[in-house]
C-alpha cells in the first residue's frame, strides 16, 4: 500500500508550517512547490524538515522545489501560493495577482493530480477558492476552502483562556466568511457538553466573539505579518480528515447551490470531510439575525467572485 501523497504549492510561511505539521502526524509524503526563484531555498526547507524525522519519529519523504511533476497523482494538495497585501495596496489590485497565481496553479495541478482534492488556503479566501475550482476543472465535491478551521481554533482559544479550561472541551460552530464576516454562533458553543452560555455572560462571550473576528489583524500588529502557525494547524486538520476519511465535521468554505439557498458559491458552512473531498454540507437551523448576518457574508462573497471573473478572463 502506498503512502498517501500531499503536496504544498507556495512554501512560505503557511506553507512550510503546513509540511512541518503533515510530517510531523505522519500523514504522508510531502512536496513543496514554490515559485522557480525560490526552488533551492523551497528544496532547503524540504531537505531541513526531513532532518526532523529521526528526532521525531516520522517516516515520510519530503520533497521540495519548483517542478509540479514532483506532485502528480497527489491525494490532497495544499494552495498557499500567492502574494499578502503591501501597504497601499487595494482588494482590487490583490484579487487581480492572487487569481492569476491560484489560476495558474491549479491548472498546473489538475494536469498532474486530477483526482487530487484542493484544500485553498490563499487570500481572499472566497475567491481563490472560486477561482482554483473555475481554473481545476475539478468537481465542486474536490474543492474547498479553509478559514472557518482557523476562526474556530482563535474562538476555541479563547474560551478557553477565559474558562481556564482545556482546549479539547471547547466545542464550537461558526459560519460565513473571514474576520468581520464571521457568523458566530453561541448557541452551538459548548464545553463539555454545557451550553456555553452557561459558562460566560452573554456580554463577555460577545467581547471574545469579538476578538476572534480581528484575530488576524492581531497578529499582523504582532508580527508584521499574518499568521501562519494556526493557520497551517487548520488546514492540515483538514488534509488529515481526507487522506484519513475522517469524516470529520467541520468549518469550510464549500460549494452550496440549494444549500442555504446559496445559488452555486464557495461559502463558509459546516461540512463533513472524508476521502471524497466535501462528503456533505449540513444544514443548521439559523434564527433570523443568524440569517441576515449569514446572507450579508454571501453577498460580500458574491461581490468577490465577480472581482475574480473579471480577473479570469
Ligand atoms: N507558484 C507557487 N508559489 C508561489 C507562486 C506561484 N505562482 N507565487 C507566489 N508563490 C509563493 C511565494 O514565493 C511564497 O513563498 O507563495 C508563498 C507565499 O508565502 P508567504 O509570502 O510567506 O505567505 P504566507 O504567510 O505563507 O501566506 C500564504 O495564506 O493565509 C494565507 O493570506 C495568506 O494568502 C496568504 C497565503
Amino acid at each position: 500500500m502506498r503512502r498517501p501523497k500531499i503536496s504544498v504549492i507556495g512554501a512560505g510561511n503557511v506553507g512550510a508550517s503546513c509540511a512541518f505539521w503533515i510530517a510531523v502526524k505522519e500523514l504522508g509524503d510531502v512536496v513543496l512547490i514554490d515559485i522557480p526563484e525560490a526552488a533551492d531555498k523551497t528544496a532547503g526547507k524540504a531537505l531541513d524538515l526531513a532532518q526532523c524525522g529521526p528526532v521525531h519519529r516520522f517516516d515520510c519523504r519530503i520533497t521540495g522545489g519548483s517542478d509540479y511533476d514532483a506532485a502528480a497523482g497527489s491525494d490532497v494538495v495544499i494552495i498557499t501560493a500567492g502574494i499578502p497585501r503591501k501597504p497601499g495596496m487595494s482588494r482590487d489590485d490583490l484579487i487581480a495577482t492572487n487569481v492569476k497565481i491560484v489560476g495558474s496553479v491549479s491548472k498546473k495541478i489538475a494536469e498532474v493530480a486530477p483526482e487530487a482534492v484542493l484544500i485553498i488556503v490563499s487570500n481572499p479566501l472566497d475567491a481563490m477558492v472560486y477561482t482554483a475550482w473555475k481554473q481545476s476543472g475539478f468537481p465542486t465535491q474536490r474543492v474547498v476552502g479553509q478559514a472557518g478551521c482557523l476562526d474556530i481554533a482563535r474562538y476555541r482559544t479563547f474560551i478557553a483562556m477565559e474558562l481556564d479550561c482545556s482546549v479539547e472541551d471547547i466545542s464550537a460552530l461558526l459560519m460565513g466568511g473571514h474576520g468581520d464576516d464571521m457568523v458566530p454562533l453561541p448557541r452551538y458553543t459548548s464545553v463539555a457538553g454545557i451550553p456555553v452560555s452557561q459558562l460566560i455572560p452573554e456580554a463577555r462571550l460577545n467581547e471574545i466573539i469579538d476578538r476572534a473576528k480581528v484575530g488576524g489583524g492581531e497578529l499582523v500588529k504582532l508580527m508584521g505579518t499574518s499568521a501562519y502557525y494556526a493557520p497551517a494547524a487548520g488546514s492540515v486538520d483538514m488534509a488529515e480528515a481526507i487522506v484519513r476519511d475522517k469524516r470529520r465535521i467541520f468549518p469550510c468554505a464549500a460549494y452550496c447551490d440549494k444549500e442555504y439557498g446559496v445559488g452555486g458559491y464557495f461559502v463558509g458552512v459546516p461540512c463533513m470531510l472524508g476521502a471524497n473531498g466535501v462528503e456533505k454540507v449540513i444544514e443548521v437551523e439559523l434564527d433570523a439575525t443568524e440569517r441576515k448576518q449569514f446572507d450579508t457574508s454571501v453577498s460580500h462573497v458574491k461581490e468577490l467572485v465577480e472581482l475574480a471573473q473579471k480577473n479570469m478572463g
